[in-house]
């Protein structure tokens, strides 16, 4: 059993291995190459769309396409979610915030599949405050040194046989990309969860996530959907229980991610209109960069490095984008007319910031017809320069990250476009 498992590993290995060392990934401009876009506005009959009542039918063929042949289907919330506050502190971060970590229960039982958020909101508000909702990649306790951050009991790192204890190895790891304190400070609101609660993020970590433990309530089979969308399917539960803490502006929740959690983030608010705003930061192939360019991550490659990451059916677009029904630019007219940022960083050549930067230049006719300006510009703007009313976009200078810098810009387009 164990030398099967060896061998089938070994044989995976030798696969990506292969198809990596063939493919090339370009860095030039120069020979990105002609590509056509499909267009936004048509629908499937040949007939344009002309205003926004008539957008609802080419919205639904869209996220049909989105559903049929990259992200796979999204089920709806199962009957028996409910929520338990687990922990309760009215004078969290040196009394600033209250903070609250409340487990969401998939299913009637207390022994089944579950997710733990935790809740952050700033102490004094006095009214409902707009709140960030996003995942995280480390357990909640990563996203900030706060020791009243409950563990969480599916980070990977718990596994690892290591002498650390977890709380030294995690704690407050992550919380240069969360901000907490600059958020609560403005006023605004955080909610987080740890990704692997819905799907541990590796070739089988299906096989214990929800896609397997929700079947049966969800209706759905493990490979009619897959990570991306379990994820999402997450934020969306999230989302659920923020619309019933009335210490919340359940009309301003702003659902972000970064990188592959900013792919889920977007498949989230195309999916769910509850979100107010979206914010794609550095998410690259698969999230905000168009597919069809010849630049930086490829669809075979991101297939090929991270099956598990989308439904069977996208790795027959492999080395073959231009057949795909849809391009990205089409996920990004998905939350049309809604507020949405997508950003980039200079050194983040493989998500392709040019391709992220056009992908939202191709959703503006959407947001046009429903009277809203988009980036109002044709040309990419030079770094760490925001740019855009309704659809926003910076490339901020360095690596793939999320920063100060692109958190003072979100701050700002939700002042601007929810407030
Ligand atoms: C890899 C992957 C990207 C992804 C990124 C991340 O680089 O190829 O598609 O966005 O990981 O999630 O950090």
């Amino acid at each position: 059993m164990i030398k099967r498992a060896f061998f089938i590993a070994i044989a995976i290995f030798v696969c990506v291995s292969f198809s990596e060392a063939q493919e090339t990934f370009n860095y030039d401009e120069s020979k990105v190459g002609e590509y056509t876009l499909p267009p936004v506005l048509t629908l499937s009959n040949g007939k344009v769309v002309a205003n926004a009542a008539e957008w609802q039918s080419r919205r639904e063929e869209i996220l049909n396409l989105f559903r049929q042949n990259v992200y796979g289907r999204i089920p709806t919330k199962p009957d028996g979610l409910h929520f338990e506050m687990r922990r309760l502190d009215e004078q969290a971060l040196s009394g600033r915030a209250i903070s609250k970590q409340i487990r969401i229960y998939f299913t009637k039982e207390k022994t089944g599949p579950h997710m733990d958020m935790i809740l952050y909101l700033p102490a004094k508000a006095g009214h409902p405050v707009p709140v960030f909702a996003g995942l995280n990649f480390k357990g909640n306790q990563s996203i900030h040194a706060d020791s009243s951050i409950i563990l969480s009991e599916k980070h990977p790192e718990l596994l690892k046989n290591t002498n650390k204890p977890h709380d030294q190895l995690t704690r407050g790891e992550q919380a240069e990309r969360w901000e907490v304190e600059t958020l609560i400070g403005k006023g605004y609101g955080v909610a987080t969860a740890y990704y692997g609660d819905l799907e541990l993020d590796y070739l089988e970590g299906w096989k214990k996530g929800i896609r397997t433990t929700l079947q049966t309530e969800l209706g759905i089979t493990p490979e009619e959907w897959a990570a991306i969308g379990a994820w999402a399917w997450g934020l969306s539960r999230i989302m659920d229980y923020l619309e019933t803490d009335e210490q919340v502006d359940a009309g301003k929740v702003i659902v972000h991610g970064h990188s592959r959690l900013g792919k889920a983030a977007l498949w989230a608010g195309a999916n769910d209109t509850r979100f107010a705003a979206v914010i794609s930061n550095n998410s690259g192939e698969g999230g905000a960069a168009l597919s069809r360019r010849w630049f930086g991550e490829t669809t075979n490659r991101i297939n090929t490095r991270f099956p598990h990451w989308f439904i069977d059916k996208y790795k027959t677009y492999n080395n073959n984008a231009s057949a795909l029904p849809v391009d990205q630019h089409m996920l990004l007219a998905l939350i049309a007319p809604r507020p949405l940022y997508v950003a980039s960083a200079t050194e983040d050549l493989w998500a392709d910031p040019k391709g992220e930067f056009l992908a939202a230049k191709n959703a503006e006719p959407v947001y046009t017809l429903f009277g809203k300006k988009g980036l109002g510009r044709e040309e990419m703007p030079p770094a760490d320069t925001s740019i855009g009313e309704t659809i926003r976009y910076h490339i901020r200078t360095g690596k793939h990250n999320i920063l100060l810098f692109d958190w003072l810009q979100y701050i700002d387009f939700v002042k601007e476009n929810l407030e």
